[in-house]
């Protein structure tokens, strides 16, 4: 009380003799009252189907934070975790409290397409940045100038498990993906890679987002026989289907199971059993990329939360990296626009190796690697074997 008081007589001699000498009345707030924290507001689902998405990344937040501090460029810094349970009118209606209320620097989170859509309009008038940590389709970095994207695209990561495909005598494909953005686009884009390395698509089928069960699509692959079965779902559907999968029969009647790393998500892969192993699949992040960096993200992550980092956890570890470098950037200045800029054209080293948030578009360009599931110290894990460099989001040139 005392301090503060103090704080304000001192800067009304400073207005006064500023006044006395003719010099502008704009002092450099920060520097003589205490800075206003820099707030961001976190839109992730904590419950319903989604939940896993949204404690992976409020774990991976927290450590981001233990391990780099509150405060950057002399401002506090406070996130705000809100969950909207994965329903768009909840993840509106939250952003829209906590940009007019909260009056938040930024928002960030999303962990569905429909969410992050929701949202675009928002950041729009508000000149809010919005940093997308979890939500895959293509196009949702065009929705918004004010959106940033530090997870991944579905075309980034289809086209790669297409091409090891074509190159492993897999000629015939049935596609099982979920009938929304993230699923189209994987179907998408891996169903053209594969044809332009001469694969056939026999089949083409989309299971609900809600709720699936997918014993009947699994008959219907049966039936149709292919070499093997391309499968994209959210993450945390994956560990069900795998249990069908394997109930059902198919590993055992020679189709071979072949998937984005959605389905094969760290977060439950260690409980999915011996179906899981061999299966080959693409992705941009393994708890087991052999980095020291990963190494230590892993070991800590694990200390703190009696569970595995999945890419989930890793795309809001860097989106809170990318937010502090920006407002260390703007000296802790702050303000939409400013931020905005300084982000695009960021580049460092994350968990799952270089990355660099494209300038142009606002979207993440990452290696994306080709791994298979092997046992190690009894243990699964999805164990890296091939690797494209820098891939830029291949859906935004179409
Ligand atoms: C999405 O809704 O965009 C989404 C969610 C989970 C994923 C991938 C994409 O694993």
């Amino acid at each position: 009380m005392q301090k503060r008081q103090e704080t304000r007589q001192a800067l009304r001699r400073l207005a006064l003799a500023a006044l006395a000498l003719g010099l502008p009345l704009t002092l450099n707030a920060p520097a003589f009252a205490e800075a206003k924290p820099f707030k961001i507001g976190f839109i992730l689902p904590m419950t319903g189907q989604s939940a896993s998405t949204g404690r992976q990344e409020e774990a991976a937040i927290k450590l981001y934070m233990a391990q780099n501090g509150s405060t950057v460029a002399g401002r506090k810094i406070e996130v705000i975790v809100k969950d909207d349970g994965g329903v768009a009118d909840q993840t509106r209606r939250i952003a829209q409290e906590l940009v007019v209320n909260d009056k938040v620097d930024v928002l960030a989170g999303f962990g569905l397409t429909p969410l992050a859509l929701a949202t675009a309009p928002i950041a729009t008038q508000s000149k809010t940045p919005m940093v997308v940590t979890a939500a895959a389709t293509s196009i949702i970095t065009e929705q918004s100038p004010y959106i940033v994207r530090t997870s991944f695209t579905l075309p980034q990561v289809s086209i790669g498990i297409a091409e090891w495909a074509a190159k492993n005598k897999i000629r015939k494909v049935v596609t099982l993906v979920t009938d929304y953005g993230p699923g189209i686009d994987a179907e998408k884009f891996f169903k053209s890679q594969f044809q332009l390395n001469g694969g056939q698509i026999v089949a083409e089928i989309r299971s609900p987002l809600r709720s699936p069960d997918f014993a009947p699509f699994l008959q219907k692959v049966r039936d149709a026989q292919p070499d093997a079965l391309f499968v994209f779902l959210p993450s945390g559907q994956g560990a069900a289907f795998m249990k069908q999968f394997a109930e059902r029969g198919l590993d055992k009647a020679g189709i071979k199971l072949i998937a984005t790393g959605d389905v094969l998500d760290d977060d439950q892969l260690n409980d999915m059993g011996d179906v899981a192993l061999g299966v080959v699949n693409s992705h941009h992040y393994s708890a087991a990329h052999p980095s020291a960096l990963n190494k230590k993200f892993v070991t800590d992550f694990q200390a703190a939360n009696k569970f595995r980092p999945n890419f989930m956890a890793v795309a809001a570890y860097d989106g809170m990296r990318v937010i502090y470098k920006a407002l260390e950037a703007t000296k802790g200045q702050g303000g939409g626009e400013a931020l905005l800029g300084a982000m695009k054209g960021q580049i460092f080293e994350s968990p799952r190796g270089q990355v660099l948030i494209d300038a142009q578009t606002r979207d993440i360009v990452q290696d994306v690697y080709i791994r298979k599931v092997e046992r190690k110290d009894g243990q699964l894990w999805n164990v890296e074997f091939d690797v494209q460099k820098s891939v830029k989001d291949p859906g935004k040139a179409k």
